[in-house]
Formats: C-alpha cells, structure tokens, sequence
C-alpha cells in the first residue's frame, strides 16, 4: 500500500505555520529582514519549545506583509499538501496577521488568498476553505475585533471560527463573546484546547465556547467521563500526532492517545499542524499511525469518512469531494 498516494483530507493547518522555511527565508531577503536567528544551520525553524515555536512564528510571519505576499504563501503550501494527496484543505488565517485587524485590509487579503486558493483547486486539484482563528495570548479584546472582521467575510469559503495560539493564557469564558459573534455569523466553530492543559480545561472550552470540533482535545483521555462525553455528543477532534510528540506533549508515537480515543467512539481527524516547523507532512502522519497502530487502507477510508463529515464546507462541497474519494 502506498500510503503517500491515498486522497487525504485535512482540518487543522496553520498556513503561516505552513511556509517552506525557503519562502519566508527568500522573502526575507527580497525585504532585507534578517531573520537568520530562526532558522538552524541546516535551513529548517529552530526553536526550543512551544512557547518560543510561538515567537518564532510570528517572527516568520512578519516578513509577510501583503495581500500578494499572502496568495504566494497559500499556492506553496497547497502545491505540498497536493503533492502529499490531500484532495481537501481547512487553514487557519488570521486577521491580526493580515492587515492587523482591520476589517477592510483583512478583507483584501481574504480575496487574495481565496484567488490563490482557486487556483490551486484548478492546477492541484486540492479544495481549500478558510477557518479564522483568534489569537489567545493577544488577549479577549483583540478577539472580539477578529471575530468582527470574520464575520462580515463568512460564507461560503470562510467558514469558520477558531481560536490559536497559547493555550495557557486567559480562560476559556473570556472568549465566550467572540464566539457568540461568529456563531451568530454562521461560522462554525473549533478552538484548541487540550494540548498544554488538561481535561479539565477541554470541559471548560466545550462550556464556555460551545464549538463543533477541539484542536487537539487529545488530554481528554485523563478524563474517563469526558472522552465518553465527546463520543455521545459526536465532538471531533483535529489531532495531529506528529506535532504533540515533537513539541513533547508525548513522549513517542506509542504513549500517543489517538488510537485509544478512536476504539472509545471519539470521531479523531488527522492533521500536520505546523508541518514544516514540526518535521512532518500527512504522507508521515499516515506512515506513522500505520506503523504504530497498524492503521491499514480500511482505517484511513474510514478516516477519510469522519473528516469529511466534520468538515465545515457546503454539503455541495462535500458532495464534490466525496467523489473524487472513490476509486475511478
Ligand atoms: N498551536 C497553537 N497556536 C498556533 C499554532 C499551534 O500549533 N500554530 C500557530 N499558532
Ligand atoms: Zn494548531
């Protein structure tokens, strides 16, 4: 079985945390930005933990600046996720990266990136659908203005609402109106949670923010009662396993949850995250749950079958992808 041939689909992308380290190192150059201390000898990101992944980001994203900037960086990565079998796409975009909130920029660089994204649905023939996420370290105020701009851009394409960035800052509660704001948008809703706080935390993000789908939620296994819970209530989860056991939230792929919190009814998607700054692409995250878990061809048909019924797109759209699943 060749695992990098299978059609993916995908739900949890950073598209900053997607760049080539190349393309934000060329892009640098081409706007004199020295950047050199993030980037280790070799050429890939370098950063110790989560907490400095999290500056060296946006560092990175510092040297994107404009609407084309944006378009250039979404056609890269959709080249490499098609290049990896992924027939299917959500990112995460932020206002407060493009054009810093403000509504009207953000709205430009939306375009942009939706133009690029239909491009790559013509040459790649991946589809791409935008999430906005909200920063949590940036605070709930800022959230709010996010949350603003997101919803006078939802439709069809932008899809959803979400929430990045450190999860150990603020509660849960404190958000509760920027979701509020986009759930009355029509925008679906995720949030990352149960990645660097346990159970307890997840339970408060599902009070609180009421969202469809947990980035993560994979620490829910501490918690007997609300991995029931998310089975009951259908909660997905966006796990990306690579990137917990390269950020150390695992110490292996073996100690990894996401094979438990299948066999207990939990709907688990598969995701790279970060990809190029976590060492992974979805073609690894699949040899990987292959090796370690002896998920086969069935399991990843299955998998295809959960991630596409949790995705936030039209049901035409789903319709339309779903055929292109089916062998020819
Ligand atoms: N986790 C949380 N916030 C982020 C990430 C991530 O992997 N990437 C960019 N912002
Ligand atoms: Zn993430």
């Amino acid at each position: 079985m060749s695992l990098s041939a299978l059609p993916k689909l995908e739900l949890h992308l950073h598209l900053e945390g997607a760049a080539p380290p190349a393309f934000i190192r060329d892009l640098a150059a081409e706007k004199h930005v020295d950047l050199s201390g993030i980037f280790a000898e070799g050429g890939a990101y370098s950063y110790t933990d989560f907490w400095h992944f999290l500056k060296v980001y946006e560092a990175a994203t510092s040297v994107l600046t404009t609407p084309e900037d944006y378009a250039r960086l979404t056609r890269a990565v959709l080249a490499e996720s098609a290049a990896h079998g992924v027939v299917y796409s959500e990112t995460f975009l932020s206002p407060d990266f493009c054009g810093g909130r403000d509504p009207a920029a953000w709205a430009e660089y939306l375009a942009a990136i939706r133009e690029a994204a239909e491009a790559a649905e013509r040459d790649d023939g991946i589809t791409l659908r935008g999430i906005v996420t909200c920063i949590r370290h940036f605070g709930p105020d800022k959230a709010k203005e996010t949350a603003v701009a997101a919803a006078e851009t939802a439709g069809d394409w932008l899809v959803g609402f979400g929430m990045a960035g450190d999860e150990r800052a603020g509660e849960p509660a404190d958000f509760a109106w920027a979701f509020d704001c986009a759930r009355e948008a029509g925008l679906r809703l995720t949030t990352h949670a149960g990645e660097w706080r346990g159970a307890e935390h997840v339970r408060a993000s599902l009070d609180a923010l009421r969202p469809e789908r947990v980035g993560h939620g994979v620490r829910a296994i501490e918690d007997p009662a609300l991995v029931d819970r998310l089975a009951e209530d259908g909660i997905v989860l966006e796990v990306c396993p690579g990137s917990n056991v390269t950020l150390g939230v695992y110490p292996s792929w073996q100690a990894h949850p996401i094979d438990r919190l299948r066999e207990s009814g939990v709907p688990v998607t598969v995701s790279t995250d970060d990809p190029p700054f976590f060492h992974t692409t979805m073609s690894r995250e699949y040899e990987m749950l292959n090796r370690n878990f002896g998920w086969d061809e069935e399991a990843f048909k299955e998998l295809n079958r959960i991630t596409l019924d949790a995705a936030f797109c039209t049901p035409e759209t789903k319709t339309r992808i779903a055929k292109t699943l089916e062998p020819s």
